[in-house]
């Protein structure tokens, strides 16, 4: 439903402290939300735009233990690089705050003290894993134990990573506290929950009556939660890390990270506007935005919105949450524990000056309908094809030929021609469009709607050909230039929301101010008589070589995963001692080492054990080269019958450890001893 509105404002998804962010965080959430603010401002309407960090929640409780650090020290860490990404990728927040701030904790808690009052909420008991010995409740994390799905003796009290089956710290076997591997008893606490079911039928006809035109990814997540039934949520927890809870008798109890978290729009619209933060909170005429990623299409739709509802006060519910799905890295879920995913300070370390590069590519990719999938092989076509090739090209060309026969002076046009004329109409019809993509969220196609001008463009000097026609007709060559100058100006007003960077290098170029939205596709944007600048390359190609660099790191993280997520064997049945001295383990020097023809696996080995030369044959060709290995000591099993390989008696065997791929090393003594001295 259409409505009139005054003003916007635009909530983004506040990014957990607790490490900084990477490429699926922009693609998702930022850059979106980016254009759409830039978009609306170059409109000259009203925008108010705000982020800021979650610095709550038991993640970063866990990461400060096991760096042996306050939580506080881990937010602060890593709120600074957040903030500082986001500024320099050019995400232009009117606030980018912390839920660690003091407006914060007394707008969150006043929040729930107004629910509380008025009766908004249930008190409940239960059961929770507690710790006897360090006297703390336990969150699901904090426990560990048996999977009783899967058997891994590592699975935590929510999830098990093994199997990926998501579970109740209730239902491990032999549950241990991860903070003094004492094991969990249950003990009785108790929570305030907000009654969900309460909003049900509000949040019913909100979403699925009042807003059919949400994104089908976002009414359909919120419509099968509808259909299970709402029940009422937890909104406290046990744990020192917090919004305390504002209830006498609460003392150990913070509120539920997620119930303090998107209070932080408030808090944040308060923290710059003191005065009018209201406006943009209760009056109709705001519409309100909020961009997230799809795991977090639950608090948004229904659990931040009912908590507005029980607050009342007159606080709106948002007009349209343009949720994006996942994007992935080179195939794989981006994982920030297994390290697999380009984080963006790194990104800008390595690609100084090409933020538009990586904002174009993430739009152009942008996970807006179903996952996507970031290459670093795609992200060097789309910059060397298309911003290169296409955009960048194009003002080249028009600038340099204006440099060329006209001094770098805008020259007056002649009479237009028709083709001259179709140009401008076709601009005017791309603007249609794009604006038609970006008033609805839709990016990717919006991004195709502003290459469009710069392929009108191209096409434009490919058939005018204003180099062969300053031969003949100065006249002539000055109108195609003069359209060709207006079309780059066209361009920087259209790429301002997607590329702020370079286009305001190319109004730089241009020898003009930033033009508004509405002057796109008009006449005499680059006045005649203007002296430009001097032409320089908007993009640069990006060569294989930081290409490679990229791959070859994201290779490397890929081996170390292999071996970090090697589950153990679980450890064989005792043997008794004796059984175990009868294995006659020894240290041989390497004499000779060759290869075994006709078998890819075998390594044949002469063994100097001390007492005699002896040959082994072993199944590691594939891990060695045969002289890597001449000149080594090994470890080897000496008293094992001797057995036919190949047609090569092997007389033992040489010991090796296996690596999670399989992959083999030999194994040797730490300093040289001598030849068959034996292992104890
Ligand atoms: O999923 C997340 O990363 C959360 N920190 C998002 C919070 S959004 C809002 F509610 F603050
Ligand atoms: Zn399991």
């Amino acid at each position: 439903m259409e409505k009139n509105f005054k003003r916007t404002l635009i909530t983004t998804a506040l990014p957990y402290a607790n490490g900084p962010v990477h490429i699926g965080h922009l693609a998702g959430v930022y850059v979106p939300a980016d254009i759409y603010a830039r978009y609306l401002r170059q409109r000259g309407q009203d925008v108010v735009m705000v982020g800021g960090s979650d610095e709550h929640g038991v993640p970063i409780t866990i990461k400060a233990r096991a760096e042996g650090v306050t939580p506080q020290d881990i937010v602060d860490r890593y709120h600074t690089i957040i903030k500082d990404t986001m500024e320099e990728l050019g995400i232009s927040f009117d606030v980018y705050s912390r839920t660690t701030s003091d407006i914060h904790h007394r707008t969150a808690s006043e929040f729930f003290r107004r629910l509380y009052d008025n009766g908004q909420f249930e008190q409940q008991t239960s059961m929770q894993p507690y710790d006897e010995q360090a006297g703390e409740f336990l969150a699901d994390r904090y426990v560990t134990g048996t999977c009783p799905h899967c058997g891994s003796d590592r699975a935590y009290g929510d999830q098990c990573e093994a199997c990926g089956t998501t579970l109740a710290a209730t239902e491990l076997i032999n549950p241990r506290s991860s903070l003094t591997s004492a094991p969990v008893t249950m003990r009785e606490t108790t929570h305030w929950y907000l009654p969900l079911n309460r909003w049900e039928d509000a949040l019913r006809k909100w979403i699925l009556e009042d807003h059919k035109e949400w994104k089908t990814n976002v009414y359909g997540q919120c419509k099968s939660w509808l259909d299970m039934g709402l029940q009422p949520r937890a909104v406290s927890r046990d744990l020192k890390w917090g919004v305390p809870v504002p209830v006498e008798g609460a003392e150990g109890k913070v509120l539920y990270v997620w119930f303090d978290a998107p209070i932080g729009y408030i808090s944040n619209t308060k923290e710059i506007l003191p005065d009018s933060w209201q406006t943009y909170w209760k009056d109709p005429e705001t519409r309100i935005i909020n961009f997230i990623g799809k795991d977090n299409i639950v608090f948004h739709c229904i659990v931040f919105p009912a908590m507005l509802m029980a607050y009342g006060d007159g606080f709106q519910l948002p007009d349209n949450v343009p949720a994006n799905e996942f994007l992935n890295l080179e195939g794989d879920k981006i994982s920030t524990s297994r390290n697999w995913a380009v984080w963006l300070h790194e990104y800008l370390r390595d690609f100084p000056g090409k933020q538009d590069v990586l904002r174009y590519v993430l739009t152009a990719n942008a996970p807006e309908t179903k996952d996507n999938d970031f290459t670093w092989a795609d992200f060097q076509a789309r910059n060397n094809n298309e911003l290169v090739a296409v955009l960048g090209n194009f003002v080249n060309r028009a600038t340099v030929l204006t440099k060329k026969y006209f001094d770098r002076q805008v020259p007056a046009p002649a009479e237009l021609q028709d083709i001259d004329r179709q140009l401008m109409a076709d601009v005017r019809e791309a603007r249609t469009r794009l604006e038609g993509n970006l008033d609805t969220f839709h990016f990717r196609e919006a991004l195709k709607d502003m290459m469009e001008i710069a392929r009108l463009g191209n096409k434009y000097l490919q058939e005018t050909e204003p180099w062969k026609v300053a031969k003949t007709d100065m006249e002539r060559t000055a109108t195609i230039l003069y359209c060709a100058l207006q079309l780059c100006a066209d361009l920087s007003i259209a790429m301002e929301p997607f590329m702020p960077f370079s286009a305001a290098r190319l109004t730089a170029m241009l020898g003009i101010e930033p033009l508004g939205w509405e002057r796109l596709g008009e006449d005499n944007l680059v006045p005649v008589g203007t002296v430009i600048a001097e032409p320089e390359l908007l993009f640069e190609k990006i060569d294989d070589d930081a290409i490679q660099a990229q791959l070859d790191r994201l290779a490397r993280i890929k081996e170390e995963n292999k071996i970090k997520n090697w589950h153990a064997e679980p450890q064989a049945e005792d043997v008794d001692f004796d059984t175990f001295m009868k294995a006659d383990l020894r240290i041989g020097t390497v004499l000779e080492c060759v290869k075994v023809p006709k078998a890819d696996k075998l390594l044949r080995f002469l063994i100097d054990d001390g007492l005699e030369k002896r040959t082994i044959v072993s199944g590691i060709a594939k891990y060695y080269k045969p002289e890597e290995l001449v000149g080594k000591q090994v470890c080897f099993i000496a008293n094992l019958p001797p057995r036919k390989l190949k047609g090569i008696t092997s007389q033992g065997m040489i010991l090796s450890a296996e690596n999670a791929d399989g992959s083999l090393v030999v194994i040797g003594p730490t300093a040289p001893v001598v030849a068959g001295a034996q292992v104890k």
